[in-house]
C-alpha cells in the first residue's frame, strides 16, 4: 500500500535551510512544497535548486492547504510568533532549536499546538545520532552502576564575520552567542542522558570577539537530580575548531563520544555488541569549524518522525516539552554568569535571567 505523502514547508531559507531541504528530500513519502523568506534571493535560491514555490511570509506559506507540516528556520527569537501562528492554522509545527528564547514563550508555543490539536517538535538532532542512543540505552539497562560525572566539551571556531553575516548573530536578545546557539545541542544531550539539573554555576567571557558584544566561552558546573556532578565548557574563539566530546562516567563504565564517533565504550561487563557500538559514527562531518559543515542524515531522521506525527498521530522524535527542560538548563547558566551564584531549578522566575 502506498504511503500518504507528507508535505512540508520551510519559513527561512538562511544557512539552515539546505540541510531540511535535502532532509525533506531524501525522507521517503516527504515533499518540499515551498520556502518562504523576506529575502527573495535566499528564498528563490532554495526554491530553484529545490524544485519548490518561493514566497516572502509565513501567510503565504499557510495559504497552502496542502502543507501539512511548517518547518520554522528563523532566528531563535522568531520561533514563537511563528510557532503559534502555524499551530492556529492547523499545521503541525517543528522549530529549529532552541524552542524560544523564554520558558514563557516555550510554554505558550506548547499550549496552542495543544489547543489546535496539533504537533510541535523541536529540530535537536544530535539526540537521534548512534553513539547517544547506546549511551541512553546502556544507561536505562543500568550498566553504569550509579552515574558519576555527564560533562560536555564544546572547543569549536568562528569567525568574527561569521557574527557579522546576519544581525541577529550578533544579539543576544535574538538568540545568538555560545550558551543557546551554539552549545545549546549539548546542554541538551547531558540533559536528555542524564535527566533534570537540580544546580548551575557558571562563567561565561568573551575571549576572541571583541567587536561582538556576547560571550564566545562559557564554563558551567551542574548538579544532576540524580547525585552525579558535570561540567559544560563551550567556546567559538578556538581555532579550527575541535569535535564535541561527550563524556558519561559511572561506577560500572565510561563513555566518550567524540564528533559522533564513540571514543571510549567500556563497561566491566563487556557484552555483545560492544564492538558494534565503538565503530559507531567513523568519519561523518561535524560543525566544529565552520556552520555548514555536518551532514543532514540526523536531520532526516527528525523529518521522518514529523512524517510519522502526520501519518500516525505519534507524537515528534523530540517533542517541545523535553526541549523546555534544556533551555531552563541554558537559561540558568545565564541568569547563574549575569549574578555569580548558583542557580537552583526548576526556575520559578526567570525575570533575572537578561538583567
Ligand atoms: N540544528 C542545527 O544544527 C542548527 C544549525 C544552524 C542553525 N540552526 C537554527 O536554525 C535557525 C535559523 O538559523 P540560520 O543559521 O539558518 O539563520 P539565517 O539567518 O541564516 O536564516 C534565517 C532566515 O530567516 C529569514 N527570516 C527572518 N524572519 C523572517 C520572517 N518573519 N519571514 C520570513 N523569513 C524570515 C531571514 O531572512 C533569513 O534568511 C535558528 O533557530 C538556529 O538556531 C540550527
Amino acid at each position: 500500500m502506498s504511503q500518504r505523502v507528507v508535505r512540508f514547508g520551510l519559513l527561512g531559507a538562511g544557512l539552515i535551510a539546505p540541510f531540511h531541504a535535502r532532509a525533506i528530500r531524501a525522507a521517503a513519502g516527504c515533499e518540499l512544497v515551498a520556502v518562504a523568506d523576506m529575502n527573495g534571493e535566499r528564498a528563490g535560491k532554495i526554491a530553484a535548486e529545490f524544485g519548490c514555490r518561493a514566497c516572502a511570509t509565513l501567510d503565504d506559506l499557510l495559504a497552502d492547504k496542502s502543507i501539512d507540516v511548517v518547518n520554522i528556520l528563523t532566528p531563535n527569537h522568531l520561533h514563537r510568533d511563528a510557532a503559534i501562528a502555524a499551530a492556529n492554522a492547523g499545521r503541525h509545527v517543528l522549530t529549529e532549536k532552541p524552542p524560544a528564547m523564554s520558558l514563557a514563550d516555550t510554554d505558550a508555543m506548547i499550549a496552542a499546538a495543544q489547543k489546535a490539536g496539533v504537533k510541535l517538535g523541536v529540530v535537536l538532532q544530535c539526540r537521534v545520532r548512534g553513539a547517544i542512543r547506546a549511551m541512553r540505552e546502556a544507561l536505562a539497562q543500568e550498566r553504569f552502576g550509579r552515574v558519576l560525572r555527564a560533562d560536555a566539551q564544546m572547543k569549536w571556531y568562528r569567525s568574527t564575520e561569521y557574527y557579522r553575516s546576519d544581525p541577529w548573530r550578533s544579539s543576544r536578545r535574538s538568540g545568538a552567542g555560545v550558551t543557546i546557539q551554539h552549545a545549546f545541542h549539548y546542554i541538551d544531550l547531558l540533559h536528555y542522558l542524564m535527566g533534570p539539573v537540580a544546580s548551575v554555576r557558571a562563567t561565561m567571557s568573551n575571549v576572541t570577539h571583541p567587536d561582538v558584544d556576547l560571550e564566545d566561552t562559557l564554563s558551567a558546573t551542574l548538579g544532576y537530580a540524580n547525585g552525579a556532578q558535570g561540567s559544560v565548557f563551550a567556546t567559538t574563539a578556538l581555532w579550527p575548531g575541535c569535535d564535541v566530546r561527550i563524556e558519561l562516567h559511572g561506577e560500572n563504565g565510561t563513555a566518550v563520544m567524540v564528533g559522533e564517533r564513540m571514543e571510549t565504550w567500556k563497561f566491566r561487563d563487556e557484552r555483545a555488541g560492544d564492538e558494534a557500538v565503538r565503530n559507531m559514527g567513523r568519519g561523518v562531518k561535524t560543525a566544529a569549524g565552520g556552520p555548514a559543515d555536518f551532514d543532514f542524515a540526523d536531520h532526516q531522521t527528525v523529518i521522518e518522525g514529523m512524517a510519522r506525527v502526520v501519518r500516525e498521530g505519534v507524537d515528534p522524535l523530540i517533542t517541545a516539552a523535553s526541549a523546555r527542560g534544556t533551555l531552563e538548563v541554558a537559561l540558568a547558566m545565564y541568569q547563574s554568569a549575569r549574578t555569580d551564584r548558583e542557580v537552583v531549578l526548576p526556575m520559578t522566575d526567570e525575570s533575572g535571567v537578561w538583567g
